[in-house]
Order: structure tokens, then sequence, then C-alpha cells
């Protein structure tokens, strides 16, 4: 897979985030802190030493998916640890039964040891609140040991606890030219052709497509190059379905086709709930044009549907929720 083949291993290698020089610092800071706090152990009593250990170092990570979270805490703990950084470094996804199992094997493994480590925890946002609270019971007894780092994209979902205790980091949609960059980057590596015109205007297309989600462009761009021949061969992106055909389906009665083209969309196609509930924001005023009550109605269940999303484990549900909104706006149900 290409995301894993040329996932960046050094922060320069990050592009598009505007947090990346400030976690370079707090990286070598924390290096910096590691070594000095081993030689301070051996000379000082351990109330100096104990000093250096309460800066606040957790870290909380913010942001859409396929962005660079993950990637910049390997990056990070390749920084401090150096080639035997893997000893080093802990993921766990939340989202394994809300939490839950994630605490109690933290709880395991680090009673039985006492190597330093970074832990990163994606989708920490999806833990239930008692479980968030275990979890910050956990980070507080084992501070001296580990660096927690949480990822979460929705800043809501973290207790208060939690956040007091981090620094956090806000990872945005990545920009157009720093995706552009990124892929030709790669392709120039794989020596893959793209000297024609109408490859060049469709990689300009593709760089702005998922708005902003290195993983679902570059996984995208892996199904049109042919490895064989080193040439692209562009799956047309407009088989990708524009959600705003979908909505004027629903408005003009056809609520199956659309519901169906919606979970291809979604399911198939791997489009962010995000970037569709953006697309919904951004035309429900073409879809009832000459109607600024319907246009209200709409609006105002939006919000609804993007925390329904971000609750629920399938967020289609609620997407196609909208889409009847849509249709029951222009139809009276039975
Ligand atoms: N800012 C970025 N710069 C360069 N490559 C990136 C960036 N963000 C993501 N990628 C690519 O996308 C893949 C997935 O990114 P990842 O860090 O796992 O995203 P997430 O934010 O969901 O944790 C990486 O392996 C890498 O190839
Ligand atoms: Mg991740």
């Amino acid at each position: 897979m290409l995301t894993e083949k040329y996932r960046p291993l050094h922060f320069k290698d990050i592009l598009g985030q505007k947090c990346i020089p400030q976690l370079e610092r707090k990286a070598k800071e924390f290096k910096d802190s590691l070594e000095k706090n081993d030689k301070l152990k051996e000379t000082l009593d351990s109330k100096e030493a104990r000093k250096l250990y309460e800066l606040k170092t957790h870290l909380l990570f913010y942001g859409p998916p396929g962005v660079g979270k993950t990637t910049t805490a390997k990056v990070l703990a390749r920084y401090v640890f150096g080639k035997d950084w893997q000893s080093h470094y802990i993921e766990y996804n939340a989202s394994d039964e809300r939490g839950i199992k994630v605490v109690r094997e933290l709880i395991k493994k680090n009673a039985q040891t006492a190597v330093k480590k970074i832990i990163f925890l994606s989708e920490a946002d999806n833990m239930t609140p008692d479980a968030q609270g275990a979890m910050r019971r956990i980070m507080e007894v084992y501070e001296k040991n580990n660096t927690f780092i949480l990822d979460a994209n929705n800043p809501n979902g973290i207790i208060g606890a939690i956040k007091s205790r981090c620094a956090d980091y806000f990872f945005m949609p990545v920009d157009d030219k720093s995706m552009l960059k990124i892929m030709v980057t790669i392709l120039k590596k794989e020596e893959i052709d793209f000297s024609s015109d109408f490859d060049k205007e469709q990689l300009v297309e593709l760089a702005k497509y998922f708005k902003g989600d290195v993983r679902g462009t570059l996984n995208k761009l892996e199904q049109c190059i042919n490895f064989d021949t080193k040439k692209l061969e562009w799956v047309d992106l407009k088989d990708y379905i524009p959600i705003k055909g979908l909505m004027l389906m629903a408005r003009d009665g056809q609520f199956q086709d659309a519901k169906t083209q919606l979970e291809i969309a979604f399911i198939d196609n791997k489009l962010r709930y995000q970037s569709i509930i953006e697309d919904f924001y951004k035309f429900v005023p073409e879809i009832y044009p000459d109607c600024l009550e319907s246009q209200i109605i709409l609006f105002r269940e939006l919000p609804k549907v993007a925390r329904d999303c971000e609750q629920l484990k399938y967020p289609i549900i609620s997407l196609v929720g909208f889409l009847s909104w849509i249709w029951a706006l222009n139809h009276t149900p039975k």
C-alpha cells in the first residue's frame, strides 16, 4: 500500500500541518529531558528528577482521519528513541469495546515493565466517559515512564479531566498544494509517467477531491496506477457520486436510488461522513432555491446529523436520515 510504503519517517516530510514545528520542538524538549533525567537520577536527589517528570507531557491530537496524526506519533517516537523506537511505542485503538479493553491491557502491560514508552491511543473520543476516567488515572499513575498521545476526531468527545492534563495540537485537512506535492513525490519515486496534460489535470482534481484526507487520496491514486506499464489509468473521478446529485434525486422522489448511491459513496468509495455533511451544507440552498423555509428546516437538522454521525457506530443511518428529510419536504409521507 502506498500509504504505508510512503508514511513519512521524519517531521519534515509531514506536509500541510502547522502544528508540526511546535511538535518538533516538543519532541526535542522531551528527548533532552529524558537524557538529562537519566543523568540527574544518578547525581541529584530524586526530588529534582521528579520535577522534570512533572512537565506536562501528555499530548492530545485533534483532527479528521487521514491527515497525519498516527504518522506524527510514530515520527515523534522515532525521533525521541532512535533506532530502537519500536520497543518504546505502543499503539491502541480505543474503539475496541469502547475503550475498556485498552484500559485493561494498559494496566497489565505497565505493571510488567518499566521501559519508557510513548503510548498512542487512536479514536480516544470513542471511549465511554467511564473508560476515559480510568484512562486518566492510568495516565497519572504511570506518568513516570509513559507519555500518552491521545487522538480524537472530536474535541468534545474527551472528558475535561483528560484535556487538562494534555497539551493539544490541531491537525487540519491537508491543503490542495501539499496534497499535490505528496502525490507527485510518490509518483516520481515509483517512476510513474504523469507527463501528459490530462494526467496533470486529473492530479489537480484528485488533490481537491478528498478534501484534505491524504489516506483517501493515496488509496485512490494507487487504484489509478498501472504498475506494469508505469502509467496512470484514470478511473474517472466522475465515477464518484456527487452528493448534490443524490440530494436532487431525493427531492424529486427517487429516494431509493438516492439512498443506494449514498451508501455506495460512504461505504464503497469511503467518502468521509464529514465531507458528505459539508456537501449537504453547501448544497442545501441549491436543492430548495425558492423556499427559504425548507432550507431552514434542513439547516436545523444538519447539526443533529453531524452529532449523530459522531456518536453512532453506523453514521450512514444518520446520513440517510437527512436524505429522507429532503424527500419529505417535497412529498407528503403517507
Ligand atoms: N500530512 C501528511 N503528509 C504526508 N503524508 C501524509 C500526511 N497525512 C497522512 N499522510 C499519509 O496518509 C497515511 C495515513 O495517515 P495517518 O497518519 O495514519 O492518518 P490519521 O490522521 O488518520 O492518523 C500515512 O501513512 C501517509 O502516507
Ligand atoms: Mg490514525
